[in-house]
């Protein structure tokens, strides 16, 4: 497919032996989603308009992730990451035996991860928009579907941080901060990275 050619887009400049592997839009869906989750789950209140603009401001950005996880940089692309059965597996074995290797993208299980909080995105979102439809009003299904997805996002949020955490110990860097600055330790010895032409030079 696409993946390998294209990851030799324009390359970032390499500096202090660290590549850029999150680009703005990653960087920027990340962040407003946290914000604007957070503020719909323990500020604004539930379904007045500050909330539903929000929650609509969360959709979109989700829209634009998914458009950009075919067309955006290397690392962006769900063709980097998106796994396949095996390579969890085996990713999976490899994290008992806290042996995994360091992805530079994201790695198998923290794809799936992404990709579980992106799908309850959607659909606490569009349970949200179903709300203020004539066809669902007063449906308790509905409010129980978005409060369950808003929940879900919350508990799953909790442990993808944790596992944020845990991968920075174990690999020395810290990926929190490279979710703000886009960069990370440039690649060496069994680290794996599925678009190596990308983030440098
Ligand atoms: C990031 C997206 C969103 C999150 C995290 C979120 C979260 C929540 C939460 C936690 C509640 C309270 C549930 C309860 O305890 O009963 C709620 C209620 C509500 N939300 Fe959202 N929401 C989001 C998006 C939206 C959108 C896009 C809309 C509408 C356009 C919306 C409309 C409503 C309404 C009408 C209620 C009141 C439901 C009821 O009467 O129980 N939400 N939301
Ligand atoms: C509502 C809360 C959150 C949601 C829904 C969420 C969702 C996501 C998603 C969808 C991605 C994939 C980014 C992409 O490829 O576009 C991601 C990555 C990431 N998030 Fe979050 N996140 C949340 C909170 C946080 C918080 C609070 C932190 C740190 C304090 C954090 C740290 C990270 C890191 C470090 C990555 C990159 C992981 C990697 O290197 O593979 N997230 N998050």
């Amino acid at each position: 497919m696409w993946s390998q050619s294209r990851a030799a887009t324009p390359p970032a400049a390499q500096s202090g032996g660290t590549i850029t592997v999150w680009d703005p839009v990653v960087r920027l869906f990340h962040w407003l989603v946290v914000a604007g989750v957070t503020t719909n789950m323990f500020l604004n209140e539930e379904g007045k308009p500050v909330h539903r603009w929000v929650g609509y401001a969360v959709l979109l950005a989700v829209l634009v992730r998914v458009i950009w996880g075919v067309a955006g940089s290397a690392h962006a692309r769900f063709a980097d990451f998106i796994p396949m059965p095996s390579r969890l597996w085996s990713y999976g074995k490899s994290l008992l035996a806290r042996r995994e290797p360091r992805y530079i993208g994201h790695n198998p299980a923290a794809a799936v991860m992404m990709v579980t909080l992106i799908l309850l995105l959607v659909l606490c979102g569009v349970t949200g928009w179903m709300q203020g439809l004539d066809a669902f009003w007063g449906m308790l299904w509905v409010q129980d579907v978005h409060k369950a997805a808003a929940y879900t996002i919350l508990a799953l949020a909790g442990v993808h941080v944790l596992a944020a955490i845990r991968e920075s110990v174990r690999h020395r860097e810290n990926l929190i901060w490279s979710m703000i600055t886009g960069r990370k330790r440039a690649p060496s010895g069994s680290d794996i990275d599925h678009a190596p032409a990308s983030g440098r030079g």
